[in-house]
């Protein structure tokens, strides 16, 4: 088998053992078709498998057939058509062997499995009564025994036969080829998938579902059927997925030249599911969170989730299932380069700079914290235990990070024609990521020889700059020094190469300059992208009329923690001058971080004199940038409202615990909390005015649209409004509860109940459990609203939310096995209530150790999943390190783990 092993530990059974990139190995055997042949009954399933075996001629292959398989039981074996006797084959609980089997022939091997007791949420389960599939990376093994390896690509054929009123609806891949009716009240159907496949695309659905239909004719003029399923009360929450979908798909026309290559898409929606959603070969499952969405019960940031999930599961039909991976270390080749396309979707589709600035605050606060703890790894990584612990922020965001890279150094045209001749070369095979490198490098004749580190090398660069202003000279010399830290298994690192994108900002903009170094290019507009290859390069800019500020990393050019000496005047020009989107906002964070640095060493307390007089600094220049908007006649749809909400926003505490070696949690906290009183004081009456010409202007464009604007208008107004509810202006507690009692959408009544559930006014008290229980009450049958409860409650910093989580755990609404609803509740707390999760009598650490361990048997992918706050228990200071620790050890003592929550809670706590 290519799975080789070395260093194998027992945990339990089975063992847990580690699979390497340089063990890799062509397979033994192709599978040319597969016919499957499935009987669904509610007690069992039988899986008839009909696999059309080649020996691959091209290795010097074992002899025996060995195929992966998990959790099945084995009925039969049959070779072109005869039973084999039991001991011409071996079967353990992981894989089957068959001695010596003939260069070509038919495997029919049928087995039964049991969905309805399947709660992991791989291979075949119900969901809500409903049968679906999900079989990447490796759930395919447990359906039926086989090469579930991605560089195996085969032609399927499905035959499903149920009942024919408890699951009218039978879906699988390709196209509709027959259906009929079969014995005692059941019917079947046959699917045809004409495209080769690896088995992790694979899909089945059987249920009772509605339907949305609509069509999409392709630039070649083919017409398209586009169909959602749901379940029938979900029939008016589809109208966005579909707009969305019709979008990606005319989007991937335009800018990647790609075409839909099926008669049929679909769609179907799922309540239990443990990703986002599934790009299967023309059927597409996802979760519920991600395709619904209606104004009444979903808010604009689900909107925008449904619209960017929809369009990447859509881009995976080229980048993933035309040309699929080779093997799991590719990972990051379909789902980096997927993250790429579709954030430049969203980015077309809404504000650029917004997106931006989300993605990469989701980068440097939680995918830097991955990439310096235990965990660490390079976005095509060495080697795993469990492939599920790989889809990581590493893999995806990181890696989306590194094609944007090359798409800057190559530039839009020689980045598509790259593009181009890696879906021709590659089309209906399985690649890897040297391959799309070498694709880009052969049609742009550009060098990516160095660039190549990014796939190798882990950890976060640091670039230290220095910036040396000679006013005689009108000369700005810019100094950058890049390091990377060690990581697991990697001491020394080699310097990449990237894009830095610069430019010298003045109070009247970006200045005019010039730069003969090689490194530099002169782009549009007075700016620079700058070539860092060593690690440690010059460049001088002459022609400067003025002492400019440097405006470093523009766009965020490159994954990498920028160390800078801005003075606090430097942030404060360039939030009001830089006309970069993202290093405005960067400024703001820097400078409130500036405070919060200061106040923690004592330099300078932010209730002192002088860290008043700095905020007050703050305030001046962010009440300057609400005032824009509210100068003349309303907000101009055109100013980005979003950006300024963004802006305004104080940094989160994913942020500003990655900005300390050692934290203390508390201390960070009591600093944020100084800093919010201090500017809510600067802000409130410019804020009010704000929200009330916000929520005038918005009531004036009439009914709920979730448009760009629209969502950009409400963004700003419901910002304004959480910063004036912790204002301790009770006098301002009016404006949340009229804004939820009069709510005509999901945002805005969202956005108030959190605002009263977080205002720390003791008279708001009654107000905000009042509207929690209206709330509920209003929306008990409506599931996604129901998570979203949850969640502001476990998320509320107010005194005793560990006690409202356990007793929410007991309420009718929640459902331990949903996944959904655990990351409503648990994942919610864990992750949004930063102070109480690291409570210091460790109650917090105490109650995720346990949903860990109670889940690691039931569902380990989310078991894994929900573990990860713990692995970075290196970085607190005592007694929260202690505490965390403790907890991952009482995990990893538990008998019986699996390989999912093993692989994390000992990689953790071995480094240190
Ligand atoms: N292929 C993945 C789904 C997946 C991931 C299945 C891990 C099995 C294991 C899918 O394309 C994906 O990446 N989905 C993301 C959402 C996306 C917008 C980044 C998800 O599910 O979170
Ligand atoms: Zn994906």
């Amino acid at each position: 088998m290519a799975d080789v092993t070395s260093g194998a530990v027992a945990v339990g059974s089975p063992v847990s053992q580690a699979t390497y990139l340089k063990d890799y190995r062509p397979p033994d055997f192709f599978i040319d078709r597969t016919d499957l042949e499935f009987d669904l009954f509610n007690d069992k399933t039988t899986v008839n498998a009909h696999l059309t075996l080649r020996r691959n001629a091209a290795v010097d292959a074992a002899p025996d057939l060995i195929l992966a398989g998990e959790n099945l039981h084995l009925v039969s074996v049959a070779i072109n058509n005869i039973i084999q006797p039991t001991d011409s084959y071996q079967v353990n609980h992981q894989q089957l062997v068959i001695a010596s089997p003939p260069d070509q022939f038919i495997l029919s091997i049928v087995t039964e499995i049991d969905p309805a007791n399947n709660l992991s949420l791989e291979g075949l389960y119900l969901s809500d009564g409903m049968y679906c599939t999900q079989c990447e990376a490796q759930g395919f093994r447990r359906i039926t025994y086989y090469l579930d390896r991605p560089d195996v690509l085969s032609v399927f054929t499905t035959k499903i036969t149920a009942d024919l009123g408890q699951y009218p609806v039978l879906l699988s891949n390709g196209n509709l080829d027959s259906q009929g009716l079969a014995d005692d009240g059941r019917h079947w159907a046959k699917w045809i998938d004409p495209f080769k496949k690896p088995a992790y695309l694979f899909a089945l659905v059987a249920g009772d579902l509605a339907m949305v239909e609509d069509s999409f004719t392709t630039v070649s003029g083919r017409q398209v059927a586009l169909k959602i399923y749901v379940e029938s009360k979900d029939l008016n929450k589809c109208d966005h997925a579909m707009q969305s979908l019709k979008n990606a798909m005319q989007w991937d026309e335009k800018v990647y030249g790609r075409e839909y290559d099926l008669d049929l898409y679909m769609i179907v929606a799922v309540d239990f599911f443990n990703m986002g959603a599934m790009e299967n070969k023309g059927l597409n499952i996802f979760n519920t969170s991600c395709v619904l969405a209606n104004p009444l019960t979903q808010t604009d940031m689900a909107f925008q989730r449904v619209e960017a999930v929809v369009a990447h599961e859509y881009f995976h039909n080229w980048s993933g299932n035309r040309v699929t991976c080779r093997d799991w270390f590719q990972l990051s080749l379909k789902e980096g380069f997927t993250v790429f396309r579709d954030a430049s979707f969203s980015a077309d589709m809404n504000s650029a700079t917004v997106k931006r600035v989300e993605d990469v605050s989701l980068l440097r606060s939680a995918q830097f914290a991955e990439d310096g703890g235990p965990m660490s790894h390079p976005i095509r990584p060495e080697s795993y235990i469990e492939i599920s612990n790989f889809y990581t922020l590493t893999i995806y965001e990181k890696g989306a990070e590194v094609i944007r890279m090359m798409h800057q150094f190559l530039g839009a045209d020689k980045f598509r024609a790259g593009s181009d001749l890696y879906f021709d070369r590659h089309d209906g095979e399985a690649a890897t990521c040297e391959d799309f490198i070498v694709a880009m490098e052969n049609a742009s004749g550009y060098d990516l020889g160095q660039f190549r580190r990014w796939y190798s090398q882990a950890g976060t660069p640091v670039l230290d700059a220095e910036g040396d202003w000679d006013q005689q000279r009108g000369c700005y010399t810019l100094k950058i020094q890049q390091s990377c830290p060690a990581t697991p298994g990697q001491d020394q690192k080699l310097p990449f190469s990237m894009p830095v994108k610069v430019a010298l900002v003045a109070d009247s903009g970006l200045l005019a300059a010039s730069c003969n170094s090689l490194s530099a290019q002169l782009l549009d507009g007075n700016e620079f992208l700058l070539s860092l290859t060593d690690s440690e390069q010059q460049w001088q800019f002459t022609g400067l009329s003025e002492k400019p500020v440097a405006s470093l990393l523009r766009g965020f050019s490159a994954p990498v923690k920028l160390n800078f000496h801005y003075q606090p005047q430097d942030l404060l020009q360039l939030i009001d001058a830089d006309n970069d989107g993202f290093i405005r906002w960067d400024a703001s964070q820097r400078y409130a971080l500036q405070l919060v640095q200061k106040h923690l060493t004592g330099e300078q307390m932010i209730d002192s004199a002088a860290g008043q007089q700095a905020v007050k600094a703050l305030g001046l220049s962010l009440s300057q940038l609400l005032q824009q908007g509210l100068s003349g006649r309303g907000w101009d749809l055109s100013f980005d409202a979003a950006l300024t909400a963004e802006i305004i926003r104080l940094p989160s505490y994913a942020y500003l615990i990655e900005q300390f070696d050692s934290v203390d949690i508390h201390a960070i906290s009591e600093a944020i909390e100084c800093l919010q009183i201090s500017l809510s004081a600067q802000l409130k009456s410019v804020m009010v005015d704000c929200y009330q010409q916000l929520r005038q202007q918005l009531e004036s464009l009439g009914e709920y649209q979730p448009l760009a604007d629209h969502v950009a208008l409400r963004s700003l107004k419901n910002t304004c409004l959480a910063f004036l509810l912790r204002s301790l202006d009770s006098s301002l507690l009016h404006l949340a509860e009229t804004q939820f009692d009069l709510a005509n959408n999901m945002t805005d009544q969202s956005s108030a109940l959190s605002a009263l559930v977080n205002c720390p006014l003791e008279n708001a008290e009654a107000a905000a459990q009042q509207r929690v229980d209206r709330f509920y009450q209003q929306w008990s049958s409506e599931s996604l609203v129901v998570n979203q409860w949850l969640t502001v409650q476990a998320a509320s910093d107010k005194p005793g939310a560990l006690g409202r989580v356990r007793a929410l755990m007991d309420h009718e609404a929640y459902d331990n096995t949903n996944p959904n609803k655990v990351r409503a509740l648990i994942a919610g707390f864990c992750m949004r209530n930063i102070t109480q999760f690291h409570a210091q009598d460790g109650s917090g650490y105490e109650l995720l150790s346990s949903e860990v361990i109670r889940l690691n048997t039931l569902n380990p992918q989310l078991a894994s999943r929900l573990l990860s706050p713990l692995t970075q228990w290196q970085r607190f200071k005592t007694p929260q390190s202690e505490l965390m620790q403790a907890s991952l050890q009482r995990i990893a003592d538990t008998e019986n783990l699996s390989a999912d929550v093993f692989e994390v809670v000992t990689k953790s706590l071995v480094a240190s």
